[in-house]
């Protein structure tokens, strides 16, 4: 069943910046990228580096792992280099009123 988790309002979270929220056993990154809004799993699928303290690549849209540097584009949640080959899992993000909403299942 999806729900709806309230983050922050979109000011807290301006262009470049990262922040990451639990929710039930999962740790989700939530990234702005040139005002775009992604949220991908934060534990890298190579040895569960948390990613959203990684390099940022607003331009590329990609996050790197500040384990061992594989980069995953923020987009579909897949490695772009390794040593990480399988995808972390991506999630829904929007904004309503100014408020971040994600959706999670
Ligand atoms: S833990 Fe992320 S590349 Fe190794």
């Amino acid at each position: 069943m999806t729900e709806t988790l309230d983050i922050c309002p979109l000011s807290d979270l301006p262009p470049g910046a990262a922040r990451v929220v639990e929710w039930e056993d999962l740790e989700i990154g939530i990234f702005n990228c040139e005002g775009v809004l992604y949220a991908i799993e934060d534990r890298c699928s190579h040895d569960n580096g948390t990613l959203a303290e990684g390099p940022l690549d607003q331009a590329a849209c990609t996050i790197e792992c500040p384990r061992h540097g594989s980069v995953f584009d923020l987009r579909t949640g897949t490695p772009k280099t390794l040593p990480a080959y399988v995808p972390v899992e991506t999630f829904d993000v929007r904004v309503e009123d100014d408020m971040i909403k994600l959706e999670v299942e």
